[in-house]
């Protein structure tokens, strides 16, 4: 049974939030909710119900995770329980075979989740391709395509048209490279709100973090500690883990906390917007980030460790024989051809 807010033991109005261009604000830290193919959807609604009572108001939810209808159940219990809808900031994505389909897409995720709107809606992947769930590093789609922007464009305007319905109230972008963002703020109507990106002291991205922020886009950073559960699919030996890194665990020593807290605080610091994913540790996260800032000098230190060391390479989406990972990362500057 879902405990009422009162047991929380953080202040919730002390929760960092992030100012959006259209003026909303949201929560600074959010909670993922991407089991890795390994944690199962009841476990996980069990987790949403536990953070909602430690305090955590940011959900970061997706229909590929194949867990929005468990999660729904206790977003609708938590509701009738006291916590107020607009206390919340619920996000969900479309998922890439779904490019054709926004508005059932939408639908179907705020009809899983008990909502009648959503925060925000990103477009999961810029690619239009599919990889079924549970897959290995080597699955490719036969209809696999490249970044084609008059079709990301065509997605867009129905992501648009959500927000003109209001059935969402923010869409955003996710896993776009600088050279993609460029033609999309050429030609939106409503730009992106948000960027959702890999971001962790290995993974810092100051080129695209910088980009996103000087275009009022805020950055969401997705496997803040690492990832250290992902799926087999995305681990390669030269994958490094933030949480071990030794200027990491020094921090985490001289202020008595765990390494993946401190990849958190620095985080919500830096100005991006962590969203954790957590079975057991993530009323530790919240807290961790509500106390005991990290000093500008530990701050300076973690800025020189970034390693560009992507661990959410994402192959299963290439779409030509010959490519490398690196192909949908744009790395030269430009849209990598069809
Ligand atoms: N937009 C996208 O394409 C995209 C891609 C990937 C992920 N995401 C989103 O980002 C979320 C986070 O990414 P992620 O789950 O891959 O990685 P993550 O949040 O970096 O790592 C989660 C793992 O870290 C552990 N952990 C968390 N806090 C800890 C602590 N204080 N001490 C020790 N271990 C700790 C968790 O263990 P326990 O469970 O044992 O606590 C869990 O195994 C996802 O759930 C999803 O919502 C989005």
């Amino acid at each position: 049974m879902f405990k009422p807010i009162a047991a929380a033991s953080i202040n919730l109005k002390a929760i960092p939030q992030r100012a959006l261009y259209t003026g909303a604000t949201m929560p600074a830290i959010g909670l993922g909710t991407f089991g890795s193919d390994r944690v199962s959807a009841a476990q996980i609604a069990e987790v949403v119900r536990g953070a909602a009572a430690a305090g955590y108001r940011h959900f970061d939810c997706a229909s590929v995770y194949g867990n929005e209808p468990e999660i729904g159940r206790v977003f609708e219990e938590i509701l009738r329980n006291g916590i107020k809808r607009e206390d919340l900031w619920i996000t969900s994505k479309l998922w890439n075979d779904k490019h054709d389909d926004v508005i059932a897409s939408c639908r179907q995720s705020l009809a899983d989740l008990r909502l009648e709107y959503l925060d925000l809606y990103l477009i999961h992947w810029p690619f239009p391709n599919f990889h079924p769930p549970g897959c290995d590093v080597t699955s490719r789609s036969p209809d696999a395509r490249a970044y084609i922007h008059e079709e990301y464009m065509r997605t867009w305007r129905k992501m648009e048209e959500l927000v003109g319905t209001g059935l969402v109230r923010h869409i955003g972008t996710s896993n776009m490279t600088i050279p993609k963002l460029k033609l999309v703020l050429r030609d939106a109507r409503i730009k992106p709100a948000v960027n959702e990106m890999e971001l962790h002291p290995h993974l810092q991205q100051p080129e695209l973090f910088e980009f996103v922020v000087k275009n009022g886009i805020q950055p969401v950073g997705y496997c803040p500690v690492g990832s250290p559960g992902r799926p087999e699919r995305d681990r390669t030996p030269d994958d490094t883990a933030p949480t071990e890194d030794p200027v990491i665990v020094r921090i985490a020593r001289d202020h008595g906390i765990d390494p993946a807290v401190v990849c958190i605080k620095w985080a919500v610091q830096r100005g991006q917007t962590p969203i954790p994913f957590s079975v057991h540790h993530y009323r530790t996260n919240l807290e961790g980030v509500m106390r005991d800032p990290l000093t500008d000098e530990e701050m300076r230190s973690i800025a020189a460790i970034d390693r560009n060391c992507r661990l959410i390479k994402g192959q299963v989406f290439l779409w030509k024989e010959g490519q490398t990972w690196e192909d949908l990362w744009d790395v030269n500057g430009e849209i990598t051809p069809p």
